[in-house]
């Protein structure tokens, strides 16, 4: 399925996900995010914005994805980390948009 992803240049991409596996996954086989800790929920170099459409269709948080977005200078209500996200049939067509850089 199709995952539409707009990078931190505000270049739009159609990158291909394979349900059941993380979507940082296929973020990372494009260069789009770092993934710096391979998907251990700790760097959040996954972070992504999802689009307001597609915000509530997802799976919640797990608590510990949840202190790590608040933790971040960059934050939002729409975060989620790449990594915590499974990839599943229905997210075909979903749009987001990889979140700034930290500074740490
Ligand atoms: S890859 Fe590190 S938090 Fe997602």
């Amino acid at each position: 399925m199709k995952i539409l992803v707009t990078d931190r240049k505000g270049e739009e991409h159609q990158v291909d996900a394979t349900a059941g596996e993380p979507l940082m996954f296929a973020l990372r086989a494009q260069d789009l995010v770092d993934a710096t800790c391979s998907g251990s929920c700790s760097c959040a170099t996954c972070h992504l914005y999802i689009d307001a459409e597609w915000v509530g269709k997802l799976a919640p948080a797990s608590e510990d994805e949840e202190e790590l977005i608040e933790f971040l200078q960059f934050g939002s209500e729409n975060s989620r980390l790449s990594c915590q996200l499974t990839v599943s049939d229905d997210m075909d067509g979903m749009k987001v948009t990889v979140a700034p850089e930290e500074g740490f």
